[in-house]
């Protein structure tokens, strides 16, 4: 069997009595679309910022590739491979769209050299691709943070696309969207994962769209991984419809 992209072997973390990685046992294979459902405090983003390195976990391991990365920095493990967008999306607010694709791509390569223009320091014809995959390419001049919340949040993702990534973990990428909007979103988001053949995890809370854009489904209950397996699979799970999707 071929080595699975991420796992992890018994992760444990709580934050005082409140156990929010209980034991989790997890793997993920190249190419996959999981989605990771659960309710507020489930310790979805928990999870995320274990994997990635911004948390470290009381006991458990994490590998990338067959590799143990569960005490390296998180830029570390990004240059690996494994990169994660934000619940809210961190961005250069003050700078333009085509300048925090850059200031991404530069803090990649070590920082920029103290006399070269920013604009140099990354080769244009790559910002260009990341903005025209993700449709910001008309929009480059803009202030980041003047965009409205769905181009914010594309944004976020050509800044986590232009690092290169193998694995790409998105911490609700629909989240303060509106609902007709989200498949839009949805949309675009995976043909850029598409078309750089990156595997994705994404946590999302709207059925709809789990059913429609994930081949697998992880529902987190208080810490643990409650049912593990295709969207019909796991929607369906009575434990799930009752502590999760809230029947
Ligand atoms: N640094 C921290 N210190 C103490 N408690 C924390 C910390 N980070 C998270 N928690 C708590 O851990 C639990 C899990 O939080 P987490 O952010 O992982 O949930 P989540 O599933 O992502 O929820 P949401 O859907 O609201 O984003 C919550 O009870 C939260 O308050
Ligand atoms: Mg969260």
């Amino acid at each position: 069997m071929s080595t699975p992209l991420l796992q992890t072997a018994d992760l444990q973390l709580a934050f005082g009595a409140v156990v929010v990685a209980d034991h989790i046992d997890f793997s993920l294979m190249e190419g996959e679309r999981l989605a990771v459902i659960g309710q507020n405090g489930a310790g979805k983003t928990t999870f995320i910022n274990i994997c990635t390195g911004l948390i470290r976990p009381q006991a458990g391991q994490v590998f990338f590739e067959g590799k143990e990365v569960t005490r390296l920095s998180p830029r570390a493990i990004a240059l690996r491979g494994m990169v994660r967008s934000f619940q809210l999306p961190q961005l250069f607010t003050e700078h333009t769209v085509r300048d925090c694709v850059r200031l991404a791509a530069a803090g990649k390569r070590g920082g920029l050299g103290l006399w070269t223009p920013l604009a140099e320091a990354v080769p244009a014809d790559e910002v260009e691709h990341v903005l025209e995959m993700v449709g910001l390419a008309a929009r480059g001049n803009e202030i980041s943070g003047a965009l409205p919340e769905g181009q914010r949040k594309l944004l976020d993702i050509a800044m986590a696309l232009i690092l290169k990534p193998r694995l790409l973990i998105l911490d609700e990428p629909t989240s303060g969207v509106s609902t007709d909007e989200k498949h839009g979103l949805m949309a675009t988001i995976m043909s850029a994962l598409d078309a750089q053949k990156v595997t994705a995890i994404f946590v999302e809370h709207d059925v709809d769209i789990v059913s429609q854009y994930a081949t697998r489904v992880a529902a987190w209950i208080a810490g643990r991984i409650a049912a593990d397996g295709t969207p019909q699979q796991v929607l369906a799970d009575p434990e799930v419809r009752k502590n999760v999707i809230g029947e």
